[in-house]
């Protein structure tokens, strides 16, 4: 897919298409009006015959429009105005590519009047790349043949442009930032839709060495003896029932020149590739859904793909523990005790509490590059499920400036999140009679964020955030799939960052 801007007076495109919007409650936007006048009338009897209501999703393809050089005007509804945010915006886009016409590959759409609420020009170039990318995304790499047909919508070669009355360099940006971020949550999403079977943590860091090698970012990736040797005893506990071998992998992006590696911000991410809860066994129902536990590890590897593209003028470093968690005879057991690489022991209570197992040793390593913030993501608990569906992903930090600056980032992103509390009076529950602490608190009650103040007891006197984004890192049931956030939000936190 491809996409340009353009300056001209939309009937002087000559795309297979032309969209224009229009309104349910305002009719024709202005350049509906000026079609309309060129065409003698055309978009008038559209709307007048009520073929065109304006309604949200609904769209009506005018043949050879009379004074337009696009073949095609495709008349878009946005439905009402006052109800045009981010998701209609959206699902506008995208009914214009699902229905301006199999013959359509070139697409122009006239924009300038599809104005959001809030938004800027933009914000409008990117988001129009983001809603066109995600409508043709598949993952059908493992079908054995084509499952769609040549034409269908999402297979089409689409040229898309962007026209605008005057010159915009903020729309050139916005498409650029577009087509980064794009290409960072496709990655997210292929990593998460594959299988445990073949996205395996070995898998993960030859990704991650070929994203290295493609991005230019430095690589290393720790086997199970390196892993030892840097004393990660609570990570390795959660890889004793596998048969493949862990993998510890960083991954090092720098922007800024001079001073060496300085002052990074610090992305950890889960990477267990299957989670079976181990000894503590998961339940049969949707169990498959645990491949996706590695979406964290996902996140940042698609994160680092759109910042290097971006050449954002920072530095980051990626950090992914990753595992399998397995039963079997050598699997860690319920009430075993482990050292982490902090020093701190910790009681096994229930092996399937494994991802902040991996996550304590991560960011006990990860405070040597001195980050200027650290922010792990996981799909870390259902208990977030329980309490932010699949809305906004869960935010935990102590820090109130790095809090404010990530809700911010997430707004501007349309990838959001809620704050959540992580302070002291929940880490009773974390109480051992036997260790240091236990890796659960008690029963139904406030799991999230014991989770999160489990982490806490190994960030002391750092900047950190933990995202949990169990209930927003893909979708369940018919539309099953990764969705690629939090991407949006990091690209967009390191964005301002840069800046
Ligand atoms: N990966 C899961 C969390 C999860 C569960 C994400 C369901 C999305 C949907 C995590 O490792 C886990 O199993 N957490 C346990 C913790 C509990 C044992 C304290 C959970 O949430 O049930
Ligand atoms: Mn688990
Ligand atoms: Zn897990």
């Amino acid at each position: 897919m491809e996409f340009n801007t353009k300056a001209a007076s939309p009937e002087t495109i000559k795309a297979d298409c032309l969209a224009v919007g229009v309104f349910e409650d305002l009719g024709m936007t202005a350049s509906a009006r000026r079609i309309d006048r060129l065409t003698g009338g055309a978009v008038r009897a559209a709307v007048a015959s009520g073929d065109m209501g304006g309604k949200r999703g609904s769209v009506v393809v005018l043949r050879d429009p009379a004074g337009v050089a696009s073949a095609r005007v495709a008349l878009v509804g946005l439905g009402k105005s006052g109800d045009f945010g981010d998701k209609a915006f959206a699902e506008a886009v995208a009914a214009t590519l699902r229905g301006c016409g199999a013959g359509v590959a070139q697409l122009a759409f006239a924009l300038s009047d599809w104005k959001v609420k809030g938004r800027s020009a933009q914000w409008n170039a990117r988001a129009l790349v983001l809603a066109a990318r995600a409508f043709a995304f598949r993952s059908d790499e493992l079908k054995s043949k084509d499952p769609a047909n040549g034409d269908a919508p999402a297979n089409r070669k689409w040229r898309i442009t962007l026209v605008a009355d005057k010159r915009d360099r903020a729309l050139d940006t916005g498409l650029r930032q577009g087509e980064a971020i794009s290409n960072g949550m496709e990655l997210t999403k292929r990593l998460g839709n594959l299988p445990g079977n073949v996205c395996t943590p070995d898998y993960l860091a030859v990704q991650a060495r070929k994203l290295g090698r493609e991005w230019g970012l430095k690589v290393q990736v720790f086997d199970r003896r390196q892993i030892e040797a840097l004393g990660m005893g609570s990570f390795l506990s959660v890889t004793n029932g596998s048969v493949q071998p862990p993998r510890f992998i960083v991954l090092r992006y720098q922007g800024r020149t001079g001073a060496g590696f300085a002052d990074p911000v610090a992305l950890v991410g889960k990477g267990i590739t299957f989670d079976s809860g181990g000894i503590s066994l998961k339940p049969g129902a949707a169990m498959d859904e645990m491949k996706y536990d590695m979406c964290g590890a996902g996140t940042v590897l698609g994160t680092l793909r759109a910042v290097a593209e971006l050449k954002l003028k920072i530095n980051v470093v990626g950090v992914i523990p990753t595992c399998e968690n397995m039963p079997s005879g050598s699997a860690t057991k319920p009430g075993d005790i482990v050292t982490s690489m902090s020093g701190q022991t910790i009681e096994v209570l229930n092996t399937d509490a494994e991802g902040r197992l991996v996550l304590c040793d991560a960011l006990t390593y990860v405070q040597r590059f001195k980050p200027a913030a650290i922010i792990d993501i996981a799909t870390l608990t259902g208990a977030c499920v329980v309490a932010l569906g699949n809305v906004h992903s869960g935010l935990f930090s102590k820090d109130d400036a790095l809090a404010t600056e990530l809700l911010a980032a997430a707004g501007a992103a349309g990838d959001t999140a809620w704050r959540m509390p992580v302070d002291d009076d929940y880490q009773d529950q974390l109480k051992s009679n036997f260790a240091d602490m236990a890796n659960i608190g008690l029963p139904g009650n406030a799991g999230a964020v014991t989770a999160a103040c489990f982490l806490a007891r190994f960030v002391k006197d750092q900047r950190w955030a933990h995202l949990d984004i169990a209930g927003t890192a893909w979708r369940g049931g018919a539309a099953k799939g990764a969705t690629g956030r939090p991407v949006p939000m990091l690209t967009e936190f390191l964005i301002q960052r840069a800046a």
